[in-house]
């Protein structure tokens, strides 16, 4: 029984390494395939039809590798094409919007909950659909953030510059009394140390990697999909440009060296796929 399969996990650049982290320390025993499309970060400036068709990109990109699931790491992708994905591949598909929200509902004391997010997550409402969905009287206060994915894709998960950042985007939520926010892209929990101090330790920050890892758990135990090895786990890393970057920024949140990052040429990819459906 079980399934040593990797798990495999995609984002637009270096935000879902913080979903990978915490699979890494719930789930030691996974295999992973990481594919960050920093060739085409951000995701959360583009329309619904481009971040559709790059997620069902990435996802091919990952079943190459024979994975056993697949998470899109990604709020801008898990808003618009989950149910795309769900549907085009045979694995279990997971998103990063679920355990989000129903965390956040849980934490909630006031029933006063802030959202924030790319300005293409918020803008297709998918939370105060999925949060008022389950819970009628829930006042939803959403914000994009459109300046943290470039600050953290930089490695500025501190500073001036990110701290008034925050300042200017946060303030309004603080205004509106929320007392719980959820991190609605997978970048955001980069800059938690500083999104904390800002609004104190009043807040319940909700994390969604975290939520998404306990929810992978679920998923690969009721489906008796474990990996039944007890070491060595395999993690392989690939990027749509070049690597350095990435390595070095994901090793910062990582906290661990990378390997070898190795970089992948989708069009090519695509190209070949387009040959292969024409024979
Ligand atoms: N980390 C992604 C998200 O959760 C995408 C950020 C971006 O590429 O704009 O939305």
């Amino acid at each position: 029984m079980g399934d040593a399969r990797p798990i495999g996990v995609f984002d637009s650049g270096i935000g879902g390494l913080t979903v990978v982290r915490e699979i890494m320390a719930l789930l030691p025993n996974e295999s992973i395939v990481y594919f960050g499309d920093t060739a085409r970060v951000p995701y959360g400036t583009k329309s619904p039809e481009v971040v559709r068709a790059f997620a069902l990109q990435d996802t091919r990109c990952l079943m190459k590798h024979d994975v056993k699931m697949v998470v899109a790491a990604c709020h801008t992708a898990s808003s618009v094409a989950l149910d795309d994905l769900k549907g085009a591949f045979p694995v279990p598909v997971h998103g990063v919007i679920e355990p989000g929200v129903r965390a956040a509902l849980e934490a909630t004391r006031n029933n006063t909950i802030g959202v924030i997010g790319t300005r293409a997550t918020i803008l297709t409402g998918t939370y105060e659909r999925k949060l008022t969905a389950l819970r009628k009287n829930v006042r939803v206060e959403s914000r994009a953030c459109p300046l943290f994915v470039p600050l953290v894709e930089e490695g500025w998960l501190d500073g001036d510059i990110t701290r008034g950042t925050a300042a200017i985007y946060l303030d309004p939520l603080k205004e509106k009394g929320i007392d719980t926010l959820i991190l609605g892209c997978t970048h955001y929990p980069l800059l938690k140390s500083v999104i904390r101090d800002f609004f104190g330790n009043g807040i319940r920050l909700i994390d969604s990697a975290e939520e998404t890892s306990k929810t992978i758990r679920e998923t690969l135990q009721s489906n008796g999909m474990e990996n039944p090895a007890r070491s060595d786990p395999e993690r392989l890393f690939f990027v749509s440009d070049i690597p350095a970057h990435f390595q070095q920024v994901g090793e910062q949140c990582l906290g661990m060296p990378l390997g070898s990052v190795h970089q992948v040429n989708l069009e090519m990819d695509e190209m070949s796929r387009g040959r292969n459906h024409e024979t």
